[in-house]
């Protein structure tokens, strides 16, 4: 989604600008652009449609300023145009970068035409730009200015606003979507988050809805919604500028996959004792909330969702809880009936998914009482309106597609289970089992991590194919489901997922020796079935890979291809089955020549609806 940062400094801000946006561009995007107030007072801007480094190479050898705002663009209102990239200009005097959707701006652009404000783009940001020159001209102050736009304004923002007439001041404002401010010495700056900053400053604020910020190199004013002035605690960030570096790897993506022992050793950290989970770990309140539990619903989207999936087998095969999973742009446009008890879970790796939030604000509006974030962004919006919260500690996930994000979460919905299950007859035994399995998984992970190369050998079945099918069946169907959503995300192969048993209902119609179908085959009790299914496909024509533990009894034959996985748990084997299809679909897009960690038309984080 759209990325901001801003600059108000003594030095030159746009080498700041330009590296902010790069490390900006993991969200998604399609443009870019920077603006700043030059030496002689004016604001000078340079777009362009594509990558930053295009931008970059635009710009004016010139171009210089200590104040100015950038930001990328990922198209909602308006295709990808230059004209449409952000900042946006009213009348040579302010600037704007926008990130959110405005919802009036129909009305509002009909009502600035007929006062003679000319428009340039298509989008929805471009009103808000004219509002604040109208306002500018009428009060003389920049952050009055802001101030009475934002009343007239229906939707989602974050901003950051410069104008010529007060060359040394950058407004700020958010509601509805991220913003942080970075503190220096003698000089500060803004940022969509943290990591677009850390090469500048490690101390943050971060806004709260409806905040509107005051930020000269000097000082940094906050006023709350009300309109009163407002003390944001400053927050010293523990991610240092290289935690998002690639290192030697080719993309992000592979180098997430690989972090996945230790992300989950780092989730597991003050998390286990010798036998048990410790319930504080989730908040104080925790064991007190915990204890009246008695239904849960999980809420997320994409990836999260199916951990939410898998999840939900744990929570009612192991802690006996009744569990409901949803899709958050579902759930927060239905009238679901709750129990009083509910827990309402909501699984997240950015916090700011714009579905996700609304779905919270409105199972509280509901009147659930207890709900808990699992989510890998500290600070995130999420994170701040849940009661109880359990961090993922995957560290920052730049790669669009999510794998150690995933992966960290179905070990943090273990730790649920074990905490749940506590009250409702889990047992001293079966958490003391839970907390070995867990305690094996980063070494079993390492082990997986070893068959890559024979991964990589199945990439010529799939690069030149057009459809694949994954099945698997319980735990392993939601695993299933996130193996081909992350094979159509990276390398635009189209590939459904289904549970097993549910072919014979119509997808084997599909079935021929063009259509590739992955299975992933733990040695479960459900494993019998799963044969007599891929026996289905075989009788068919089609070809079969599979990822199968070795005492299962599957066999390489010319319509079957076998990887063996170690013998692992039932209970740990959605993580590790996940760990193999992640390394599939990244070898096959990677043989395809795919953009591998920013695929076309994804953003890493949706912040809007
Ligand atoms: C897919 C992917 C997305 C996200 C989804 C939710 O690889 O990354 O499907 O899982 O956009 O994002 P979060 O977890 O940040 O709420």
């Amino acid at each position: 989604m759209c990325g901001i940062v801003g600059a108000v400094a003594q030095r030159n801000v746009v080498p700041i600008l330009i590296e902010g946006l790069k490390r900006l561009e993991y969200r998604g995007y399609d443009s870019a652009g920077v603006a700043v107030i030059d030496k002689g007072r004016c604001i000078a801007r340079t777009r362009s449609v594509g990558k930053v480094r295009e931008l970059e190479a635009r710009l004016d050898v010139g171009l210089a300023g200590g104040t100015g705002i950038a930001h990328t663009r990922w198209a909602t209102h308006g295709r990808p145009a230059t004209e449409n990239a952000h900042p946006h200009i009213c009348r040579k005097t302010v600037a704007l970068v926008h990130n959110g959707i405005i919802e009036n701006h129909e009305a509002l652009r009909r009502a600035q035409m007929q006062l003679g404000y000319e428009f340039t783009s298509e989008t929805d940001t471009e009103v808000i730009v004219h509002e604040i020159y109208r306002r500018l001209a009428e009060t003389g102050d920049l952050l009055q200015a802001v101030r009475a736009a934002l009343g007239s304004l229906r939707g989602a923002y974050a901003l950051g606003v410069i104008t010529n007439q007060e060359p040394d001041r950058l407004v700020a404002a958010r509601r509805g979507s991220p913003l942080v401010i970075g503190i220096g010495i003698g000089e500060h700056f803004i940022a969509s988050d943290v990591a677009a900053l850390l090469p500048v400053t490690q101390r943050f604020m971060f806004l709260e809805e409806g905040d509107v910020a005051d930020i000269t190199r000097e000082a940094v004013t906050i006023y709350n919604a009300e309109g009163e002035q407002v003390e944001r605690p400053i927050k010293q960030s523990e991610m240092s500028a290289d935690a998002v570096a690639r290192g030697e790897y080719r993309h992000y993506m592979l180098k997430e996959i690989h972090e996945q022992p230790r992300a989950i050793a780092d989730t597991l950290e003050n998390r286990i004792g010798l036998h048990n989970v410790y319930e504080e770990a989730f908040g104080h309140t925790a064991a007190v909330i915990f204890a009246q539990i008695e239904a849960v619903q999980i809420v997320a989207c994409g990836t999260s969702y199916h951990a939410g999936l898998v999840g939900r087998y744990w929570l009612e095969g192991l802690a006996g809880l009744p569990c409901a999973v949803e899709v958050a742009s579902e759930f927060r446009y239905r009238k679901p009936r709750l129990a009083p008890n509910t827990l309402f879970v909501t699984l997240s790796q950015s916090g700011e998914t714009a579905d996700t939030l609304a779905a919270l604000a409105y199972a509280r509006q509901l009147g659930l009482a207890h709900t808990l974030s699992i989510c890998n962004a500290p600070e995130s919006s999420l994170v701040r309106a849940s009661e109880l919260v359990l961090m993922t500690q995957a560290g920052p996930e730049i790669g669009v597609a999510s794998t150690k994000a995933f992966t960290t979460q179905l070990v943090a919905l273990l730790l649920l289970v074990a905490v749940l299950g506590r009250h409702r007859g889990l047992g001293p035994a079966g958490e003391a089992q839970l907390v070995n399995l867990l305690r094996s998984l980063p070494t079993q992970i390492e082990q997986v991590l070893a068959l890559d190369a024979a991964v990589q050998a199945w990439v010529p079945y799939f690069a030149n194919k057009q459809h694949a099918l994954f099945l698997g069946r319980g735990t392993q169907y939601p695993v299933a489901m996130e193996g081909a959503l992350k094979l159509k995300e990276i390398s635009y192969i189209h590939a459904e997922a289904y549970p097993a048993g549910e072919l014979k209902h119509g997808p084997l119609a599909l079935v021929d020796s063009d259509m590739p179908v992955v299975a992933v085959a733990p040695n479960n009790e459900l494993l019998e079935k799963l044969h007599s299914n891929l026996q289905e496909v075989r009788a068919r024509g089609g070809e079969l890979f599979v990822f199968a533990d070795g005492a299962n009894g599957i066999r390489e034959d010319a319509q079957t291809h076998v990887i063996t996985v170690p013998p692992t748990d039932d209970l740990l084997a959605p993580i590790i089955y996940t760990v193999l299809l992640q390394l599939l679909a990244y070898h096959v897009a990677v043989s395809k020549g795919a953009d591998i960690d920013q695929p076309r038309n994804l953003a890493k984080s949706v912040t809007v609806e």
